[in-house]
């Protein structure tokens, strides 16, 4: 089984590759990388002429929803919106129903997911049984069954004695421990950015500092600890500032950031449509502005969508009682391509390195780089093709997005995982290809 892919602009920053460059990929793995390869008779050919070929995209950051609520989304929809999006690795978190906090659950998804994925999926281990908050998960047995990290992200931990005896025990095994950080004492019943929008919808706010109050918490115990502590979905200008200066005193802290919160702002929650809620909420344009000044500059480390896929009906009722979050794994590499590349903010290195190589960096997980031996996982990209968001397109079961009709510069157009073609031109590949 070979696939050559041809002609491409390979842009590789774990390689330090920004040029012309063919790819083999045999039984699954990158087998040559060269100016000019050639292909022998039983070789699949990829004609990347025009097209940036990257090791393909990496989300430490999504909601799968299987087991227990799939009329939200389960493996199959979710990987196909992973694969239509460019995304060939997906991590998604624990709190499913039941949650995944045992190594009989971590072992019954990797059977699953291994029958039905149409992209590589790691799995989280949640921090506390049940997401309660009070008895730590069976996080060694989970390890040892494939975990490859640990979180109770939706809720954050208030226990400081459990947190920090999560980060020592995930430590022992070389797991970072994933933080949801918001104080819901501060945050209380509000339910959008506290701030002047807020206040003008008379909507209750939640107010920045929550959140960098439990940042600073995390890191103070991952300073204690020397474990490894990730921040996920950073939305605060406050919670960037804490985390620079962490990464400053050598602490062991890593971070995240959505799609969302680099791109819109709490503005965006002025007509009440429920497709703009999410936890954190979308913040005023001064801590989206510090939010970029932190991934420019090193401190924040991946762009995750934090893919929150909601049945409609959930969603179709008045915004304070909607739940949280929205699907983004097929608006994702548009929307960043758009406002961040194509604005000449940021380098396609840059981009793909937040992407793609960082976020396999952090998670040691073995993607984010076409290096020979490495999984064939690979995405070309048309950095120019025009296209409009419209959710009736999605392959996500949640179709709410705040980026409906929004026109961008940029999409993934093929998708291979391990040598297999599972998107091309926006349609996706089921069943082996080759
Ligand atoms: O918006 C969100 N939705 N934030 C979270 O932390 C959880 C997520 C979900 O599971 O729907």
């Amino acid at each position: 089984m070979k696939l050559l892919i041809k002609g491409g602009r390979l842009v590789d920053p774990s390689q330090n590759l920004d040029a012309a460059r063919d790819i083999l990929i045999e039984d699954g793995l990158v087998a040559a990388v060269g100016e000019t390869l050639t292909a022998d008779a039983d070789t699949q050919v990829v004609d990347a002429t025009g097209l940036v070929v990257a090791p393909g995209l990496v989300d430490l950051h999504v909601h799968l929803r299987e087991p227990g609520q799939e009329a939200k989304e389960d493996i199959v929809t979710g990987t196909k919106a992973a694969v239509a999006g460019g995304f060939t690795t997906i991590v998604p978190m624990a709190n499913t129903r039941p949650i995944v906090d045992s190594a009989i659950i971590v072992s019954g998804l990797k059977e699953r997911i291994s029958r039905e994925a149409l992209a590589e999926v790691m799995l989280v281990g949640s921090v506390t049984k049940g997401l309660n908050g009070e008895e730590l998960s069976e996080m060694g047995d989970m390890a040892e069954h494939g975990a490859v990290a640990f979180s109770d992200d939706g809720r954050f931990v208030e226990n400081s004695r459990l947190f920090r005896s999560a980060l020592e025990y995930a430590s022992m095994f070389n797991k970072p421990i994933i933080s949801h950080a918001e104080d819901p004492t501060l945050a209380g019943d509000g339910y959008m950015h506290e701030g002047a929008v807020s206040a003008r919808l008379g909507i209750p706010g939640i107010p920045a500092v929550a959140e960098d109050i439990a940042v600073a918490r995390d890191v103070l115990l991952a300073e204690n600890t020397g474990a490894h502590l990730h921040v996920a979905h950073v939305s605060t200008k406050g919670a960037v500032e804490i985390i620079r200066q962490a990464k400053k005193r050598g602490v062991k802290v890593t971070a995240e950031a959505a799609v969302h919160h680099l791109t819109l702002t709490d503005e965006a929650v002025s007509g009440f449509s429920t497709a703009t809620k999410v936890a954190p909420p979308l913040r005023s344009s001064e801590h989206v502005q510090a939010l970029r000044e932190g991934l420019k500059d090193g401190t924040l480390n991946a762009i995750i969508t934090d893919h929150a896929p909601h049945a409609f009906e959930e969603k179709d009722v008045e915004f304070r009682y909607a739940p949280n979050g929205f699907c983004g794994l097929e608006t994702a590499l548009g929307v960043i391509l758009t406002e961040l590349y194509h604005t000449g903010e940021f380098s396609l290195s840059e981009i793909i390195g937040k992407m793609s190589v960082e976020p396999a960096h952090i998670f040691s997980l073995k993607a984010g780089s076409l290096k020979v031996g490495m999984p064939g996982n690979v995405v070309l990209i048309d950095l120019n093709k025009e296209w409009t968001v419209k959710k009736e397109n999605f392959y996500t079961r949640g179709k709410a997005t705040p980026y409906e009709g929004k026109h961008c510069r940029g999409q993934a157009v093929m998708t291979i995982v391990r040598g297999n073609v599972r998107m091309k031109d926006g349609e996706v590949c089921v069943g082996k290809q080759n």
